[in-house]
């Protein structure tokens, strides 16, 4: 039994006493006690892949920053690996893949990911949720397709993403076969994370804002629907990063939460998802403000998705350089000006 299950229950689009909140990249990245474990490993990747540890810092949070939810601590990443494309965290610079994929012979050398092999994952998420002990529900996630895809092909981060762009010009058939198979293995992943424990499943689509509307129809808000069309067990929220033309098609898809990046207008969406869940979307620059600038800044935001079923949250991922005082100023913000 939960004992705080307010995001399922606005995440259903219910009525809840407060807002609940809780920040994408939460674990990791700000907090001290994060690093300290992280020190004594070899390194990122040794972390994802030690169940008992990778529970220890997802739970982090919730016990210092009073988050209304847990994320487990995992990266995207661990698809493409679980696929064949086994990916480096390179410390201070990123993910960086010494194989992409640039041919279709390259394509025929992966497959679809057998969940046996992310058993680390859902182990993580068993023991996350034993030592939640109710407390707050567990997100689970994984990349959108075409995020994935773009790592698979760029090798790493990129400012154009031209090759993973020039591919869908170039063999759309071809781009259309990964994504076919990346979707694939993101479905079997994610019912396993549920089957684990997982009480929700946010799917990101962090590079999102690279396509053009069409594009992004075809190559990547097809296969995210695929994904919520075969989720039915928990909701489901879409964050598709610098894709504010996608949301009016985002009212047809099957999830129940949509999140804003905070280049979208809340107004706006709220009359386009009159269907849907909000997320979002206060800057994260605004966590470097002082702390009237932020009780400020929350309490537009607060006003701006007005009276209906909505989750709090930033606009992206929390920057790594913010001031663990400020996260948790920003969560009693929210907990506080939106209590009826
Ligand atoms: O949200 C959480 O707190 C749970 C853990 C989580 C991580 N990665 C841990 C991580 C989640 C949800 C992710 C998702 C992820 N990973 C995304 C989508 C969300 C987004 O921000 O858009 C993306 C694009 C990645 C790929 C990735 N992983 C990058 C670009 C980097 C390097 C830069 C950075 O710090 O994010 C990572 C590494 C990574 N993933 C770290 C953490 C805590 C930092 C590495 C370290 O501790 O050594």
């Amino acid at each position: 039994m939960l004992k705080n299950d307010l995001i399922l229950r606005a995440a259903r689009g219910e009525k809840t006493e407060r807002t609940p909140v809780w920040l994408m990249r939460q674990a990791g990245r700000i907090l001290p006690e994060y690093r300290a474990v992280r020190k004594s490993l070899s390194g990122f990747k040794e972390l994802v892949e030690t169940p008992e540890l990778a529970a220890e810092v997802t739970i982090q949070p919730v016990d210092i920053l009073g988050v209304d939810a847990a994320i487990i601590f995992s990266d995207i990443l661990v698809i493409p690996e679980a696929m064949g494309l086994t990916y480096e965290m390179v410390e201070q610079k990123g993910p960086h893949f010494p194989k992409t994929v640039e041919s279709s012979k390259d394509i025929d050398a992966l497959k679809v990911a057998d969940p046996v092999d992310l058993s680390y994952v859902f182990d993580a998420i068993k023991i996350t949720k034993r030592e939640l002990d109710g407390r707050v529900p567990l997100i689970g996630f994984a990349g959108a397709p075409w995020t994935i895809f773009s790592y698979m092909i760029e090798g790493g981060g990129s400012k154009t993403f031209s090759k993973a762009r020039r591919l869908l010009y170039a063999d759309a058939e071809m781009a259309e076969r990964l994504l076919e198979m990346i979707t694939e293995s993101t479905i079997g992943y994610l019912k396993k994370q549920i089957e684990a424990g997982a009480d929700m499943i946010q799917v990101f689509d962090s590079w999102a804002g690279v396509l053009p509307p069409e594009q992004y129809s075809q190559f990547s808000l097809k296969y995210i629907s695929k994904i919520c069309d075969a989720i039915d067990e928990v909701p489901v929220t879409v964050f598709a990063k610098g894709a504010w033309w996608a949301l009016p098609d985002m009212a047809d898809i099957d999830c129940r939460t949509v999140g804003l990046d905070w280049n979208m207008n809340p107004h706006s969406a709220r009359k386009i998802l009159n269907n849907k869940t909000l997320q979002g979307n206060l800057d994260p620059c605004a966590l470097y403000g002082s702390n009237e600038t932020i009780r400020h800044e929350t309490e537009k935001m607060l006003n701006a998705f007005g009276d209906h079923p909505y989750i709090a949250n930033l606009g992206h991922g929390v920057y790594p350089d913010t001031d663990p005082q400020k996260v948790k100023y920003f969560i009693e913000c929210v907990k506080n000006l939106s209590a009826y």
